[in-house]
Protein backbone atom coordinates (compact mmCIF):
# COMPACT_ATOMS: atom_id res chain seq x y z
CA UNK A 1 0.00 0.00 0.00
CA UNK A 2 2.53 2.55 0.86
CA UNK A 3 4.65 1.69 -2.27
CA UNK A 4 1.62 2.52 -4.14
CA UNK A 5 0.89 5.54 -2.35
CA UNK A 6 4.71 6.83 -2.73
CA UNK A 7 4.70 5.83 -6.67
CA UNK A 8 1.12 7.82 -7.04
CA UNK A 9 2.96 10.80 -5.57
CA UNK A 10 5.89 10.75 -7.92
CA UNK A 11 3.80 10.55 -10.90
CA UNK A 12 1.92 13.82 -9.39
CA UNK A 13 5.21 15.31 -8.66
CA UNK A 14 5.45 14.78 -12.36
CA UNK A 15 3.07 15.60 -13.65
CA UNK A 16 2.46 19.45 -11.61
CA UNK A 17 6.06 19.51 -12.87
CA UNK A 18 5.29 18.77 -16.75
CA UNK A 19 2.05 21.61 -15.81
CA UNK A 20 4.68 23.95 -14.37
CA UNK A 21 6.80 23.83 -17.81
CA UNK A 22 3.69 24.50 -19.75
CA UNK A 23 3.02 27.91 -18.18
CA UNK A 24 6.10 29.03 -18.21
CA UNK A 25 6.65 27.97 -21.98
CA UNK A 26 3.16 29.80 -22.16
CA UNK A 27 4.10 32.99 -20.35
CA UNK A 28 7.40 33.14 -22.61
CA UNK A 29 5.54 33.47 -25.76
CA UNK A 30 5.62 36.92 -26.95
CA UNK A 31 2.18 38.02 -25.91
CA UNK A 32 1.07 39.83 -29.45
CA UNK A 33 0.19 36.24 -31.01
CA UNK A 34 -2.40 34.71 -28.38
CA UNK A 35 -4.03 38.14 -28.49
CA UNK A 36 -4.68 38.14 -31.63
CA UNK A 37 -6.22 34.74 -31.93
CA UNK A 38 -8.32 35.74 -29.13
CA UNK A 39 -9.89 38.41 -31.45
CA UNK A 40 -10.35 37.01 -34.47
CA UNK A 41 -11.94 34.26 -32.71
CA UNK A 42 -14.48 36.36 -30.83
CA UNK A 43 -14.82 38.35 -34.14
CA UNK A 44 -15.89 34.89 -35.87
CA UNK A 45 -18.26 34.27 -33.18
CA UNK A 46 -19.73 37.57 -33.22
CA UNK A 47 -20.91 37.77 -37.12
CA UNK A 48 -22.17 34.04 -37.12
CA UNK A 49 -24.20 34.86 -34.35
CA UNK A 50 -25.61 38.07 -35.52
CA UNK A 51 -25.44 36.19 -39.36
CA UNK A 52 -27.76 33.87 -37.77
CA UNK A 53 -29.86 36.37 -36.12
CA UNK A 54 -30.34 38.10 -39.33
CA UNK A 55 -31.13 35.33 -41.52
CA UNK A 56 -34.45 34.87 -39.13
CA UNK A 57 -35.45 38.28 -39.39
CA UNK A 58 -39.39 38.57 -39.99
CA UNK A 59 -41.28 41.10 -42.18
CA UNK A 60 -42.55 43.87 -40.86
CA UNK A 61 -44.56 46.91 -41.26
CA UNK A 62 -41.21 48.50 -42.85
CA UNK A 63 -40.79 45.88 -45.19
CA UNK A 64 -43.95 46.22 -46.75
CA UNK A 65 -43.74 49.94 -46.41
CA UNK A 66 -39.98 49.73 -48.28
CA UNK A 67 -41.14 47.00 -51.44
CA UNK A 68 -43.73 50.11 -52.16
CA UNK A 69 -41.21 52.66 -52.27
CA UNK A 70 -38.21 51.33 -53.74
CA UNK A 71 -39.12 48.08 -55.59
CA UNK A 72 -43.08 48.29 -56.59
CA UNK A 73 -41.78 50.72 -59.74
CA UNK A 74 -40.59 47.88 -61.33
CA UNK A 75 -41.50 44.85 -59.51
CA UNK A 76 -45.10 46.14 -59.40
CA UNK A 77 -47.71 47.10 -56.22
CA UNK A 78 -48.32 42.78 -55.77
CA UNK A 79 -44.95 41.63 -56.89
CA UNK A 80 -45.89 40.55 -60.36
CA UNK A 81 -43.37 42.62 -62.05
CA UNK A 82 -45.84 44.62 -63.75
CA UNK A 83 -44.48 47.94 -62.29
CA UNK A 84 -45.28 51.08 -63.60
CA UNK A 85 -41.33 51.34 -65.10
CA UNK A 86 -41.56 47.65 -66.45
CA UNK A 87 -42.55 48.97 -69.82
CA UNK A 88 -39.33 50.77 -69.96
CA UNK A 89 -36.47 47.90 -69.45
CA UNK A 90 -35.12 46.37 -71.98
CA UNK A 91 -35.32 43.13 -69.42
CA UNK A 92 -38.82 42.75 -67.60
CA UNK A 93 -38.61 42.81 -64.04
CA UNK A 94 -38.47 39.45 -61.89
CA UNK A 95 -41.87 38.60 -61.05
CA UNK A 96 -41.82 37.96 -57.56
CA UNK A 97 -45.27 35.91 -57.14
CA UNK A 98 -43.43 32.76 -59.37
CA UNK A 99 -42.01 29.89 -57.76
CA UNK A 100 -40.96 28.20 -60.71
CA UNK A 101 -38.42 30.45 -60.79
CA UNK A 102 -37.80 31.63 -57.30
CA UNK A 103 -37.73 28.19 -56.10
CA UNK A 104 -34.18 27.59 -58.31
CA UNK A 105 -32.61 30.35 -56.32
CA UNK A 106 -31.32 30.10 -52.86
CA UNK A 107 -31.70 33.02 -50.03
CA UNK A 108 -28.53 34.05 -50.30
CA UNK A 109 -28.79 34.39 -54.16
CA UNK A 110 -31.72 36.83 -53.82
CA UNK A 111 -30.03 38.93 -51.19
CA UNK A 112 -26.79 39.32 -53.35
CA UNK A 113 -29.08 40.79 -56.25
CA UNK A 114 -30.73 42.70 -53.99
CA UNK A 115 -27.42 44.12 -52.38
CA UNK A 116 -24.87 44.31 -55.13
CA UNK A 117 -27.28 44.08 -58.16
CA UNK A 118 -28.15 41.80 -61.36
CA UNK A 119 -25.41 41.83 -62.67
CA UNK A 120 -23.21 40.47 -59.08
CA UNK A 121 -25.91 37.39 -59.67
CA UNK A 122 -25.68 36.84 -63.64
CA UNK A 123 -29.05 39.13 -63.92
CA UNK A 124 -29.57 42.12 -66.18
CA UNK A 125 -27.81 45.33 -64.63
CA UNK A 126 -31.14 47.20 -64.77
CA UNK A 127 -31.87 45.40 -61.43
CA UNK A 128 -30.30 48.21 -59.36
CA UNK A 129 -27.86 47.44 -56.05
CA UNK A 130 -29.03 48.62 -52.76
CA UNK A 131 -25.87 48.23 -50.64
CA UNK A 132 -25.84 51.76 -50.02
CA UNK A 133 -29.70 52.38 -49.16
CA UNK A 134 -30.53 49.20 -46.94
CA UNK A 135 -28.98 47.43 -44.31
CA UNK A 136 -28.09 44.02 -44.69
CA UNK A 137 -31.40 42.99 -41.92
CA UNK A 138 -33.25 44.86 -43.96
CA UNK A 139 -32.60 42.90 -47.16
CA UNK A 140 -32.66 39.39 -45.53
CA UNK A 141 -36.09 40.84 -44.71
CA UNK A 142 -36.85 41.90 -48.04
CA UNK A 143 -35.68 38.22 -49.00
CA UNK A 144 -37.76 36.66 -46.83
CA UNK A 145 -41.06 38.78 -48.17
CA UNK A 146 -40.55 37.73 -51.56
CA UNK A 147 -40.22 34.63 -50.09
CA UNK A 148 -44.39 35.38 -49.19
CA UNK A 149 -44.85 36.55 -51.76
CA UNK A 150 -44.06 33.29 -54.28
CA UNK A 151 -45.69 31.12 -51.21
CA UNK A 152 -41.80 29.32 -51.88
CA UNK A 153 -38.87 28.11 -50.52
CA UNK A 154 -35.41 27.21 -52.41
CA UNK A 155 -35.47 23.32 -53.48
C1 LIG B 1 -35.32 49.88 -61.97
C2 LIG B 1 -36.19 48.75 -61.82
C3 LIG B 1 -36.01 47.87 -60.61
C4 LIG B 1 -36.13 48.23 -59.29
C5 LIG B 1 -36.40 49.60 -58.72
C6 LIG B 1 -35.93 47.00 -58.53
N1 LIG B 1 -35.71 45.95 -59.36
FE1 LIG B 1 -35.41 44.03 -58.83
N2 LIG B 1 -35.19 43.49 -60.75
C7 LIG B 1 -35.32 44.35 -61.83
C8 LIG B 1 -35.13 43.60 -63.05
C9 LIG B 1 -35.19 44.16 -64.45
C10 LIG B 1 -34.88 42.26 -62.67
C11 LIG B 1 -34.65 41.08 -63.59
C12 LIG B 1 -33.22 40.84 -63.83
C13 LIG B 1 -33.05 39.66 -64.77
O1 LIG B 1 -33.95 38.83 -64.87
O2 LIG B 1 -32.00 39.58 -65.42
C14 LIG B 1 -34.93 42.24 -61.23
C15 LIG B 1 -34.72 41.11 -60.46
C16 LIG B 1 -34.84 41.05 -59.10
C17 LIG B 1 -34.64 39.87 -58.30
C18 LIG B 1 -34.34 38.48 -58.84
C19 LIG B 1 -32.89 38.30 -59.15
C20 LIG B 1 -32.76 37.03 -59.95
O3 LIG B 1 -32.21 36.08 -59.43
O4 LIG B 1 -33.24 37.00 -61.09
C21 LIG B 1 -34.88 40.20 -57.01
C22 LIG B 1 -34.81 39.28 -55.80
C23 LIG B 1 -35.19 41.60 -56.99
N3 LIG B 1 -35.15 42.10 -58.27
C24 LIG B 1 -35.50 42.30 -55.84
C25 LIG B 1 -35.72 43.66 -55.82
C26 LIG B 1 -36.01 44.40 -54.62
C27 LIG B 1 -36.16 43.80 -53.25
C28 LIG B 1 -36.12 45.71 -54.97
C29 LIG B 1 -36.38 46.88 -54.09
C30 LIG B 1 -35.48 47.10 -53.01
C31 LIG B 1 -35.93 45.78 -56.41
N4 LIG B 1 -35.70 44.52 -56.89
C32 LIG B 1 -35.99 46.94 -57.15
C33 LIG B 1 -35.59 45.69 -61.78
C34 LIG B 1 -35.75 46.43 -60.63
Amino acid sequence: MKKISLLESVIKGIQISILSVFVVVLGCSSESTPRQVETTKIDTIESIDSQSVETVISVTEETLQLYQRYCAQCHGVKGHGDGINALYLVVPPRDHTKSDYLETRTDQQLFNAIKFGGLAVGRAPCMPAWEHTFEDKMIHSLVNYIRELCNCKTL
